[in-house]
């Protein structure tokens, strides 16, 4: 997929999620992958562009490019001028939100609730193109409910207004993150419109992303949910696009670095002690359904430092990969309190891992299983 003079390969992209994707994160996934990363939504209000969440959400200092900042708003001027500011510090590609149902971004008449006034999407997409000489990209839902599905005609005001990708999250606004996304309405668009369509939602593992790309036509995928507690998701994703071939999830070694490894940056990022808060979530996904995970979960929650959350991780981590490395030559190794040979063993291989969250992941995950076997 092309964006302006960037070529997003492969065209797998992460998708914005506040309080998720941030620089540590998106890094993360574009070392494993991924294409391209959308970065947490910005507020267009000016009156926050001086505080730290914007600061730290539109600090991109040693991302890889190409850097796409998503900017949220409801006023045309304001959303120029953050595209602008949000350029200055480094953007390459900047992303609309007209997606996003959360009550705080909808109120304002923001996020996916922009979909219901298709004349002030067009005006803050011409004001937006205009303002900056980057791409400008758009991410929407399929429509504010089920009986005004209007992404069609989103698409054409948005190709119209010269906005260069649209990403669609294939549910309404009404239905928040119920039941499971359709891609019927992504299909419509891709088939309507020149511009690049990246298609959203529940993307979850290699093969769903298989059939998603043939049931849309789409040119690329975008994942959110998915990749929590796994960034190789992408990797895995991209390699059975090009191969057919599952990737074997991530050994006991790879698993420690990877976690060691984030919960660092994320520590260096954010300092104390809002990096040993955002820690709490990640490190809680990434063990999720491993067997003895819960240990170091209530370890890095009560950890109140990021020294003693580090030494948490640290020692939990070498006590998976000595069981791992037990389980190898000692059968009947593993199991009990602690971590055991779980990853090692390829117990946490994709789809066959519980999942992490309230948005109804774990059971859509459950159905994919089943269509699949
Ligand atoms: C915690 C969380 C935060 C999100 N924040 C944003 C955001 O800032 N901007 C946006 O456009 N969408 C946001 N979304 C929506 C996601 O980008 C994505 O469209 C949605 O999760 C569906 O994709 P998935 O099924 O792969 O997760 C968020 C979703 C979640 C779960």
């Amino acid at each position: 997929m092309r964006i302006g003079p960037h070529d997003i390969s492969p065209a797998l992209v992460v998708a914005p999620m506040a309080g998720v994707t941030d620089r540590p994160f998106r890094a993360l996934c574009r070392q494993f992958g991924a294409g391209m990363a959308v970065s947490e939504m910005v507020s267009a209000d000016p009156r926050l562009r001086a505080s730290a969440k914007t600061r730290q959400r539109t600090d991109h200092e040693g991302e890889p490019g190409p850097v796409v900042a998503q900017i949220a708003g409801a006023q045309p001027q304001w959303l120029a001028d953050a595209a602008r500011f949000n350029v200055k510090r480094g953007a390459q590609i900047i992303d609309i939100n007209m997606g996003c149902p959360a009550k705080k971004v909808c109120n304002l008449a923001a996020g996916s609730a922009l979909l219901r006034d298709e004349a002030l999407v067009a005006r803050i997409l011409e004001a937006v193109v205009a303002a900056v000489d980057v791409p400008v990209t758009l991410k929407i839902r399929t429509g504010w409910d089920r009986s005004t599905r209007n992404a069609l005609t989103v698409a054409r005001i948005a190709q119209d207004c010269g906005i260069q990708a649209l990403t669609i999250h294939g549910r309404t606004r009404a239905d928040a993150f119920d039941g499971e996304a359709e891609y019927d309405t992504i299909a419509a668009v891709k088939a309507a419109v020149r511009i690049p369509v990246i298609a959203n939602g529940d993307i979850t593992d290699a093969r769903r992303a298989r059939a998603v790309l043939a049931a849309t036509g789409a040119d690329a995928l975008m994942i959110g949910r998915g990749a929590f507690g796994r960034p190789w998701l992408f990797r895995e994703i991209a390699h059975f696009l090009a191969t057919g071939e599952l990737l074997p999830p991530p050994d006991a070694a790879q698993w420690s670095t990877v976690v060691v490894e984030h919960v660092r940056a994320m520590h260096a990022f954010y300092g104390e002690p809002t990096g040993v808060r955002v820690a709490r979530k990640h490190v809680g996904w990434y063990v999720h359904g491993i067997a003895g995970g819960e240990q170091l979960r209530e370890q890095v929650n009560a950890a109140q430092c990021a020294a003693s959350q580090m030494a948490a991780v640290e020692a939990w981590c070498a006590l998976l990969r000595a069981k791992a490395a037990a389980a190898r030559t000692i059968p009947d190794a593993g199991g009990g309190n602690g971590p055991d040979a779980a990853i090692g063993a390829g117990l946490c291989a994709t789809g066959a891992r519980p999942v992490y969250n309230n948005h109804g992941m774990a059971a859509r995950r459950a159905r994919t299983r089943a269509e699949e076997t």
